[in-house]
Formats: C-alpha cells, sequence, structure tokens
C-alpha cells in the first residue's frame, strides 16, 4: 500500500489510510498503539495530563476506578510515550491542561517529533471540567479560540477534538476553523444510544472546509462507511479496539479494498437522498425543475445558472465534457458510480476511462463547486 493511494496529507504529514486509532486514557500508550494499532493511519496517543491540576483531578479519577495518566514529569512522560511509539502511521498526542503554558511546552515537543497535538476539548468528567479542562472549553469558546492561536503560532499542527450536541456544533466547529487549527476530530455522540450522530456530521462538513475525523461506535467497515459518506475524511475507533483487536487492520483492509474500486473512498451520497453533503452537488442533474439541489445551492449562495456555468466550465477540455448518450448530455450531470448505471458505463468504455478515474474527477468537480462558490454557508437545518 502507498500513501498516494488516499491523498491524505496535512501539512507536512500524510496519512497511509484514513483509520485512526481514537484516545483512551490510561489505555492507548505507545505498548497498546504498537500491538493493535501497527498499520492504522494515525494514532492518537493519551490523553495525557500535563500539569499538577489535570493530574491531580485524574488521580481522583483513579480513586472511582477509570484508568488514567498519572505522573510527575508529564512532559518527560509524552516525549518518551511518542518516541516509543513505533508504527506504521502518523502519531498524534491528546492533552489536557488547565493553563495554557504546559500546551505551549508540549506544542514544541510534539512538532519537532513530527507529531500532530490534539487538544482536549471534549472530555466530560466532573473532576476536569471542574478545573476548566476538556468539555469546559466547549463553553468558554473565547479562551478555547485564544489557546488555538497561541498554540498554532509554534507551528505545530493541531486538531481539536469535540463532542458533538454538547453546543452549537456549527458556531464551534467555525470558530476553531476560523482560529487556524488544522483539523477537527468529532465524537458525533447521541446520547444513550449506541450509534453515532450522522446528521451532526454532515452539518459541520457542510460548514468547514478542514480536515475532519469522524468518531463514535465504528465497529465494522459499515460503520465507517456510513461516515466517510458524510464527508469526514478519517474515522476514529476506541472501545471497538478493546473488544475486537482486529478492528483497526480490518477497517484498513476495507476502506482500502473500497478506494482501489471506487476512487473516492468518502464520496458523498446523492442529494436527493437527503443525507448528502453540499460535496455530493457533484452528482447533481441540470437544475432543469424543482428538487432538493434547490436548496442546496441557496445554502452555497448560487443560482441554477451560476451553478451550471461552474460545472461546464470545469468539465471544459476533461473527459466528464463527454457523454452525448446520457440525461443531460454530459458525464459532467452524472450519478456516483455505485448507482447501476448501463449508459454511463457505456460512456466511460468508450471513453477508456475507469471507474476510479471517473470518481477522482468527480472529486476535484466537488472541490471547485465548493471552492468557486466561495460563500459562507448558512446551514440552518
Ligand atoms: C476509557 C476511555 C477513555 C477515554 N479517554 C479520552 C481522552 O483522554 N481524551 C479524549 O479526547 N477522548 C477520550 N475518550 C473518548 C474516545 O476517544 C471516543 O471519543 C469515544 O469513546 C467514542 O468513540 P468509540 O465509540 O470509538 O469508543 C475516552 C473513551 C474511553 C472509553
Ligand atoms: S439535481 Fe438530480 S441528483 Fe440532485 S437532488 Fe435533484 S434529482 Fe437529485
Ligand atoms: S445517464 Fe445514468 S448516470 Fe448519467 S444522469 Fe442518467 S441515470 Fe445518472
Amino acid at each position: 500500500m502507498n500513501n498516494e493511494l488516499f491523498d491524505l496529507k496535512v501539512g507536512d504529514i500524510s496519512f497511509k489510510n484514513p483509520i485512526a486509532l481514537g484516545p483512551m486514557a490510561g489505555i492507548t500508550d505507545s505498548n497498546f498503539a504498537n500491538k493493535y494499532a501497527k498499520n492504522a493511519g494515525l494514532v492518537i496517543l493519551g490523553g495525557f495530563n500535563l500539569d499538577e491540576e489535570t493530574n491531580e483531578a485524574a488521580s481522583r479519577m483513579a480513586e472511582r476506578d477509570r484508568k488514567e495518566y498519572v505522573t510527575d514529569n508529564p512532559l518527560e512522560f509524552l516525549k518518551d510515550e511518542i518516541n516509543n511509539t513505533n508504527t506504521e502511521g502518523a502519531v498524534a498526542a491528546n492533552i489536557r491542561s488547565a493553563t495554557l503554558e504546559p500546551l505551549l511546552e508540549a506544542a514544541e515537543i510534539i512538532k519537532n517529533a513530527d507529531a500532530i497535538l490534539e487538544l482536549d476539548a471534549h472530555c466530560r468528567q466532573k473532576e476536569m471540567i471542574d478545573i476548566g479542562v476538556g468539555e469546559a472549553l466547549m463553553h468558554d469558546i473565547p479562551r478555547l479560540v485564544e489557546w488555538i492561536e497561541k498554540l498554532k503560532e509554534t507551528g505545530v499542527i493541531l486538531s481539536v477534538k469535540i463532542r458533538a450536541n454538547v453546543v452549537d456544533d456549527i458556531e464551534l466547529s467555525r470558530k476553531i476553523e476560523s482560529a487556524g487549527a488544522d483539523i477537527l476530530h468529532v465524537d458525533a455522540t447521541l446520547e444513550g444510544k449506541n450509534k453515532a450522530d450522522l446528521k451532526a456530521i454532515r452539518k459541520i462538513r457542510d460548514s468547514v472546509r478542514m480536515t475532519l475525523i469522524g468518531n463514535n461506535s465504528i465497529t465494522e467497515f459499515s460503520d465507517a462507511k456510513d461516515m466517510f459518506s458524510r464527508g469526514v475524511n478519517l474515522v476514529s475507533v476506541s472501545r471497538g479496539v478493546l473488544d475486537n483487536h482486529n478492528l483497526i487492520d480490518e477497517l484498513v483492509e476495507g476502506v482500502t479494498d473500497f478506494q482501489e474500486k471506487i476512487g473516492w473512498y468518502n464520496a458523498p451520497k446523492h442529494i436527493c437522498a437527503g443525507e448528502g453533503d453540499l460535496r455530493g452537488l457533484t452528482f447533481c442533474c441540470l437544475p432543469i425543475k424543482p428538487c432538493a439541489v434547490q436548496n442546496k445551492l441557496k445554502k452555497l449562495g448560487i443560482t441554477p445558472e451560476e451553478f451550471k456555468d461552474l460545472k461546464m466550465e470545469f468539465a471544459k477540455g476533461t473527459k466528464l465534457e463527454f457523454g452525448d448518450s446520457t440525461c443531460f448530455g454530459s458525464l459532467v450531470w452524472c450519478c456516483k458510480l455505485t448507482k447501476f448505471c448501463p449508459i454511463r458505463d457505456g460512456v466511460l468504455y468508450m471513453l477508456d476511462m475507469s471507474g476510479p478515474e471517473y470518481m477522482q474527477l468527480k472529486k476535484e468537480l466537488a472541490n471547485y463547486i465548493l471552492e468557486n462558490a466561495n460563500i459562507p454557508v448558512n446551514e440552518t437545518e
């Protein structure tokens, strides 16, 4: 397998596949990663407690039988854990502190190790929230924004881990993006349910352009596929790896196979299915009759005429220009490869164009539409 198959990169860090081990405090250390996540595109170690206050809070949590990393030398421990991780993918460290200074010191260590810093704005344990850590950051957006800005000044690649459905997801995601974070890691939790909130993921995808890691309740490839089709770039798995030590390998195999066959592992759903994100416009028909596309175009702030022009502009000089026999006279208006259509497939055959090549062009077209519409999305659904 090569790093190019997925074309996944953030700053100078590339991911050989879109499967990540998610952090579990006291559990996901270098040993755990080396054993169960050797083939992951990303392992996220931690969460590590960086100062006295978080270490004390973690000690109190450990008294009620939660596993936690408690140490007198947090920065040395962090450095050793990153260095001892011997997997084939990228490494991130999920960290917590009650004040900014230890996070800045950790940022230097993490950057020098070519790893990713993940700020924990996720933890819902009372002991952490009481000292202003984890979820408390989601409720204090000005402080979260200030910390992101200061951390980014160090040059570190920064991920922010949040839980969906705690505050206004769209406002939070946009603030995190505009503050300069590189990655948003979303635990799409649905209180009381053992499944992810896919709608929350789609709404976040339609609100920001940054790299997204989707997380929650993934135990097999079909769960990961559901999340990919709502626009996440990577998925992470935590509890699932405890139950099935082969989960990461199974997901890597599933997504690699899918990417080789389809060419766009996180291709969106069709918009008429009611589940497609804005990237789904790439598969839309010529807008000549009222349907779900009108609403999406409104959200993008473009008219059907402008949409038509954007698609035609992109198609010019590419193989998407062809396809007289298709419903709207050109492949640029054609459906997703996974939708059975002998007419489109006949055109692909005539053009000597593979399915993955077709989907790659559709992916580029989706980016072109979003970049050129260039209007803040007013997502209200
Ligand atoms: C025991 C345990 C410890 C966790 N510790 C952390 C942590 O330190 N930092 C963090 O951001 N998330 C932490 N999480 C949350 C997970 O990373 C993940 O978001 C959550 O478990 C949902 O994903 P899953 O269904 O794949 O487990 C923890 C989860 C568990 C079960
Ligand atoms: S334009 Fe076509 S693909 Fe898009 S929502 Fe309408 S009917 Fe569906
Ligand atoms: S020709 Fe087939 S793929 Fe193209 S728009 Fe018509 S049904 Fe969809």
